[in-house]
């Protein structure tokens, strides 16, 4: 197996469900107890901005209403992604995927990108956000890791910024999951933690390929993964799991 860079544990959407997901807030929360490695979702705005939303539509963490990628920067940067979650957060706006990467560059933390296109723009959003990756990373010793649900997308990333490393998304294990990441030519696999086993691990790391799991809220659900050899957890209980005491096998 190549050297994995990334931390074992990474915060889900910045500090899952503590602040406002996918906004600079979050990301500190998150950096505030102890996580060095975040994942996000990217998309595009109508004018080709990269920026930080997980669903297509604005309705769920926003006051608008409408699918986000349909509007440019200049107004999705001025809608407030903050006060739907509390109070405390209210005014904390959408963020660019450069302010995100900003942050994740000068603190020295590792980011793991889900590009996460509004339908219709899977090549294009794989296309933009691998080629803003690679241009802000271009100097630093370990990229980002970018991940996506759509086969579409990583091919266009692995067109537009080869040198990347790519990870499938798999919300399930039908059809040809194997064979798609290997084609993809990604060094990871993240599946949904309910169907990672060890066989799956074992398939994975006899092919060299590291093996992840999103959405782990549960202390004997990340033993278990932790006892079959599992690379990277995502998480959204950063209060719960410290990293530094996951390392030596304590949890929650
Ligand atoms: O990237 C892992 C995880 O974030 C995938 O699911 O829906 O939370 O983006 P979702
Ligand atoms: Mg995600």
């Amino acid at each position: 197996m190549k050297h994995w860079p990334y931390p074992l544990w990474i915060a889900h959407r910045g500090a899952g469900k503590l602040a406002p997901e996918n906004t600079l807030a979050a990301f500190r929360v998150g950096a505030s107890h102890g996580y060095r490695a975040f994942e996000c979702d990217v998309k595009l705005s109508a004018d080709g901005v990269p920026f930080l939303l997980h669903d297509d539509k604005l309705q769920r963490t926003t006051p608008e209403r409408g699918v986000a990628g349909k509007r440019a920067w200049s107004e999705l940067s001025r809608v407030d992604a903050g006060a739907w979650h509390s109070r405390g957060f209210a005014g904390e706006p959408i963020a660019s995927f450069d302010a995100i990467a900003t942050f994740v560059i000068r603190n020295g933390f590792h980011l793991n990108i889900e590009i996460k296109p509004t339908l219709g723009q899977e090549a294009e959003t794989g296309r933009v956000v691998a080629g803003e990756a690679a241009r802000l990373w271009q100097c630093l010793a370990v990229p980002p890791l970018l991940s996506s649900f759509e086969p579409a997308s990583l091919a266009a990333a692995r067109e537009a910024a080869p040198q990347l490393p790519r990870a499938l998304l798999l919300a399930s294990l039908d059809g040809d999951w194997f064979d798609l990441a290997a084609a993809l030519e990604c060094v990871a696999v993240v599946t949904v933690h309910t169907v990672m086993d060890a066989a799956v691990i074992a398939r994975l790391h006899g092919a060299g390929v590291r093996a992840l799991c999103y959405t782990v809220n549960d202390a004997d659900e990340a033993a278990r993964l932790l006892q079959l050899g599992i690379d990277g957890i995502i998480t959204d209980a950063v209060d719960r799991f410290s990293p530094a005491a996951a390392r030596d096998g304590v949890l929650a």
